[in-house]
């Protein structure tokens, strides 16, 4: 099973999707798989529960992926790495391997920008400045978590195909 994780932005859906179509494990996204079970989008989630409900459901699927044991991409939403036991239940299986997208605060800035309505952590931020400053104090603190990943994966100024590559490289 291998596992991505990185701050929202950063790429984890597309690139696992890319990988999963290289090496043909199934993908899953784990904010469209607590979608699924919750019939609710995660920003509905936030809305009608709160931040404490989604995170202790986000915590509760992650496991039950875990458990399934099966071969997947897994793709986490930014937070999950950051609450509960969620990075030790991941390190401490030997048959995943974690990678950390790593994406600079100006790459992710321009990305979040334009996308930000669906993302209930960031949708109020309406200055482009104050974006760049909430990321980075976000991130200071993420960061931590993200850091213990197996393998550390700089995504700045590199392609979909190139930042695959690199990671089906330590597979082998
Ligand atoms: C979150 C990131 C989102 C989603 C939720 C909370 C976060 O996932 O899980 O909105 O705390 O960073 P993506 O990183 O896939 O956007």
């Amino acid at each position: 099973m291998l596992v991505f994780l990185g701050y929202m932005g950063s790429g984890k859906s597309f690139v696992g999707q890319v990988i999963s179509e290289m090496i043909g494990f199934e993908f899953v996204d784990l904010d469209s798989y607590i979608e699924l079970k919750e019939e609710m989008n995660i920003s509905e989630i936030f809305q009608k529960h709160g931040v404490i409900y989604f995170r202790k459901r986000e915590n509760f699927y992650l496991k039950e992926l875990i458990d399934a044991d099966r071969n997947i991409i897994l793709s986490l939403g930014g937070g999950t790495p950051c609450y509960y036991n969620n990075m030790e239940l991941l390190l401490n299986k030997s048959f995943i391997k974690t990678f950390y997208l790593d994406a600079g605060i100006k790459t992710l800035v321009k990305r979040l920008w334009n996308d930000k309505k669906n993302r209930p952590i960031i949708s109020g931020i309406n200055d482009e400045d104050e974006l760049l400053e909430f990321i980075g104090k976000h991130l200071f603190e993420r960061r931590p978590f993200y850091q213990q990943a197996n393998y550390k994966i700089a995504v700045d100024d590199k392609s979909p195909r190139q930042i695959a590559n690199e990671i089906i490289s330590t597979l082998f």
